[in-house]
């Protein structure tokens, strides 16, 4: 039985035999597509090596399409694929679960004008003796993966090299951008080896993608994925690639069997992408990245998931869409407990070997909480009193906020504290204190910090101070996305007309999840801006990844297409 999701069987054959084996497609379920069954002749123990003929569809979930012009350089049309977490069976007939990986091979055939890239090592590509008009490309991914981690991309594509084993991909009109911003790629990737263990992938290459691409980051065997809303000039990316390098261990190599348990997946790598950043730039840069994602974490559990159930850190996903179950708490909730772990465990000297042998243990698997819990107590069997004492129940299974908030050293956040309560103290009527300068000292970090208290204020700022900031701080010609995110959402919380015209830009110009569907939460949350949103995104829908237009429709309080 395998998972199928839109696409046109044709027939499936015993290769061994060349027999047409009988197979039936069931019924199709909305977001878990169709049961694909085949009926297997009797091997005597033998393998059966079967093959499967099929089409998949313009819709299939998976893949976004775009038309020359739809690209930066407007030449090729372009298609990129994310299959996690289960889109993979609208691009192949699989097992469409994380608890079952496998190596694979391919061979594809695409017109020469279009580079074919996949999560796998590049093993040649030549003309196509029957068409010249066309290119043959081949891959192969020796490590077992599961299907979730099966992607292609195929455009315009050009290259630089970045590292020893690295090279950045994207349309040329980005490619010098992206190889000065990844340029720290290698440090992270032997930060990361000297924390996890070798690298097991071959090559670490990273793609930037077109703007509609629905994540910061994929982390795609061999290929990341990236959005190109990092290239804003000021090394903004670091936490994706420091994210999706770790993911290369935890994730790619310790899998979760199933999304329940995807904080086994994020929670690990938030905890080592950390880990990374605190040794490149500072323990200070790790704290402060912990304390301003906690904020983030109570702003969702509390005002977006209501302390639902998908605050917990283990879900129960039966007849569950991963991707409406997705956000920030099985990556912060998972952080929290490892951090708490960390802390009462004795501190990095501890935990650290703790995290490696737990990758030592379970690569090339697929495993769930409780085997990653029995590891835990089994490496620390010195230790169990202090393990007995977590109140495992609360951690794993309440709604809401962690049980334990941890002390993070906030030091690097005290000059946005201290401008911000400067801003919050002035009076309308005499703003002459605050001027340009204000901010010059400030990394692009520091600034969204300091954004992000002012919008978290209590009583907001009035309009007039807010129009104030953008005359001095001049923030909509901020190309950073995390600073943009941030001011839109002041602007739109005290109501100043002329911010959705940004907002609506913001939106329309890139489609990463994390931006896009707060700012629309937003427009649609203000009275004064939620028919403009709802048409704006009627107008736009048609050339928006469908992923994205689901999950907007919903938070806007529209049906599905
Ligand atoms: N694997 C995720 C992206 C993902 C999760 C896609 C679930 C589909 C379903 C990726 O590693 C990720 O977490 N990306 C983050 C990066 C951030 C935490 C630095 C993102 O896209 O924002
Ligand atoms: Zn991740």
């Amino acid at each position: 039985v395998l998972d199928s999701k839109d696409l046109k069987i044709k027939n499936v054959t015993d290769q061994s035999t060349g027999q047409q084996l009988s197979y039936s497609l069931g019924d199709k379920l909305e977001v878990f597509g169709s049961r694909l069954e085949i009926r297997l002749p009797t091997t005597n123990g033998n393998k059966l090596n079967i093959s499967i003929e099929y089409d998949t569809s313009p819709e299939a979930s998976a893949f976004q399409w775009l038309t020359a012009d739809q690209t930066a350089g407007k030449r090729q049309p372009y298609l990129f694929s994310q299959c996690q977490a289960i889109h993979c069976r609208s691009f192949v007939p699989c097992q469409d679960t994380p608890s079952v990986k496998f190596p694979y091979t391919a061979k594809i055939t695409a017109p020469k004008e279009i580079t074919l890239l996949m999560s796998a090592i590049s093993t040649g590509s030549e003309t196509d003796s029957s068409d010249s008009t066309k290119s043959i490309y081949r891959f192969e991914q020796k490590v077992p993966i599961p299907s979730y981690l099966i992607a292609i991309v195929g455009g315009d594509l050009e290259s630089r090299d970045i590292g020893p084993r690295s090279k950045v991909w994207s349309e040329k009109e980005f490619v010098d951008a992206a190889a000065f911003e990844f340029s720290e790629t290698e440090t992270m990737l032997k930060t990361a080896e000297d924390l996890c263990g070798p690298y097991v992938w071959g090559r670490y290459d990273l793609l930037v993608l077109p703007p509609s691409f629905p994540y910061g980051g994929m982390e795609n065997p061999c290929l990341t994925f990236v959005t190109p809303t990092l290239l804003a000039g000021d090394k903004s990316l670091a936490d994706v690639v420091a994210h999706e390098i770790s993911h290369s261990w935890t994730g790619n190599l310790v899998t979760n069997k199933n999304p329940e348990h995807f904080w086994l997946n994020e929670g690990h790598t938030v905890f080592v992408e950390r880990k990374i950043k605190g040794r490149m730039y500072g323990e200070p840069y790790r704290q402060i990245s912990a304390a301003e994602r906690w904020i983030e974490l109570q702003q969702s559990v509390v005002d977006v998931l209501k302390n639902g159930p998908y605050t917990k850190l283990i879900p129960d996903l039966r007849g569950v869409d991963p991707d409406d179950a997705f956000s920030i708490v099985p990556y912060e909730k998972g952080f929290t407990l490892l951090y708490h772990l960390e802390t009462i465990l004795g501190g990095p000297d501890e935990f650290e070997p703790f995290l490696k042998a737990y990758i030592e243990k379970f690569k090339y698997k697929s495993i769930d909480s409780t085997q990653w819990k029995d590891f835990l107590f089994s490496f620390f069997q010195s230790k169990v009193d202090v393990l007995n004492k977590v109140d495992w129940d609360t951690w794993f299974s309440a709604v809401g906020m962690p049980p334990i908030k941890p002390e993070y050293d906030e030091s690097l956040a005290v000059p946005c504290q201290e401008l911000c309560d400067k801003w919050s103290a002035s009076s309308d009527s005499d703003l002459s204190q605050f001027s340009a300068k204000d901010i010059t000292m400030l990394t692009s970090n520091q600034i969204r910090i300091f954004l992000y208290k002012v919008l978290l204020l209590e009583s907001p700022l009035s309009l007039i101070k807010v129009k104030k900031m953008e005359e001095l701080y001049k923030f909509n010609d901020r190309k950073n996305s995390e600073i943009r995110l941030k001011w839109l959402l002041l602007c739109l919380k005290v109501h100043w007309e002329d911010s959705i015209q940004y907002a609506l830009k913001f939106v329309n110009e890139q489609g990463r999840m994390k931006f896009v569907r707060p700012i629309y939460r937003a427009l649609y949350a203000w009275e004064g801006s939620r028919d403009t949103a709802i048409k704006n995104f009627l107008s736009k829908r048609p050339e928006m990844h469908t992923t994205t237009a689901e999950l907007v429709a919903k938070d806007l309080h529209l049906g599905s297409s």
